[in-house]
């Protein structure tokens, strides 16, 4: 039996997104059902036991669907802020997400992986996005959305795979748009223009979230599909979506536990506590 309380704080969490439901090599210890006063998380957080291939310790790292355990939450509906506050409540400090983008450029093809360091923020507001409000005012920077302490890791990692089939693309700017509507061909090429390298659904208000929350928070995406731009006229589809994501699955998943792998050495010990982040996060008011 799986227990359901685990009570060693946990640093190092994954959000599984469409496609990366679970980890294979990982023992799973616990299932945790988090309520926090923005709700209930996604799905239940999984505890996963990784025992280090060199020293044999085993890291816990928190596991979360973020469309739930059958897919059945569609991006616009993500409970970002009980999902952050979830992992933060077990003590992760350090997030890795993962995410299906559509690729805005021709040399980002289908099933490669990019490690973004921008985001062009193309949601409409109808996803709460701070956990500041109602009285409470605070303001935290957003210059550089993603870790870059923690991307240096997945660089790595990623450029350890490549040729092994893992074809990588070291930086790149993510377009959040709303859905679940696609885009329009306007709007895609519009994100060209832009210098939009990725398109998702997902990477806000998640990790504007995540740094509200002081969590150094680093998002792997993978292409799998050309939008709607692209001269082939083959428009992006769920079966598209879906289709790569499943053929490329087990890379996916080699990247994401080479990362953990890496994450869980000693010498990270204090990367992922994400000290560096610490009193970023500033109050102007608050209610007294
Ligand atoms: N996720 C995967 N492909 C996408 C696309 N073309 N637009 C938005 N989100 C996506």
């Amino acid at each position: 039996a799986v227990a359901s309380q685990y009570s060693d704080p946990i640093r190092i969490a994954v959000i599984g997104g469409t496609g990366l439901g679970s980890l294979a090599g990982f023992t799973h210890v616990a299932t945790i059902d988090v309520k926090t006063p923005w709700g209930s998380p996604s799905a239940p957080i999984n505890v996963l036991h990784h025992p280090s291939p060199t020293t044999g310790k085993a890291t816990p790292i928190a596991f979360l669907s973020r469309h739930g355990t059958h897919h059945q939450i569609a991006p616009h509906e993500v409970p970002n802020r009980a999902n952050i506050a979830a992992l933060r409540s077990l003590g992760v400090r350090t997030i890795i997400a993962f995410s299906a983008v559509g690729s805005l450029q021709e040399e980002i093809k289908p099933r490669d992986f990019v490690v973004p360091d921008q985001i062009i923020d193309r949601t409409k507001g109808v996803r709460p996005f701070t956990f500041f409000e109602g009285g409470m005012v605070g303001h935290v920077g957003f210059g550089d959305p993603f870790d870059e302490e923690v991307a240096k890791v997945v660089r790595k990692c990623g450029q350890s795979l490549e040729g092994d089939g893992v074809r990588l693309h070291e930086r790149g700017v993510v377009v959040c748009m709303e859905g679940p509507q696609f885009s329009t061909r306007a709007e895609s090429n519009l994100y060209r223009s832009w210098g939009g390298s990725v398109i998702n659904m997902s990477a806000l208000p998640e990790a504007k979230l995540a740094k509200e929350a002081e969590v150094a928070y680093q998002m792997i995406c993978m292409s799998t599909d050309y939008d709607c731009w692209h001269q082939d006229g083959n428009d992006v589809t769920v079966e598209m979506v879906m289709g790569n994501m499943k053929a490329n699955a087990e890379n996916a998943k080699r990247f994401v536990a080479a990362v953990l792998d890496e994450l869980s050495k000693e010498e990270y010990a204090e990367l992922v506590l994400a000290k560096h982040l610490e009193g970023q996060m500033k109050f102007a008011g608050a209610v007294t």
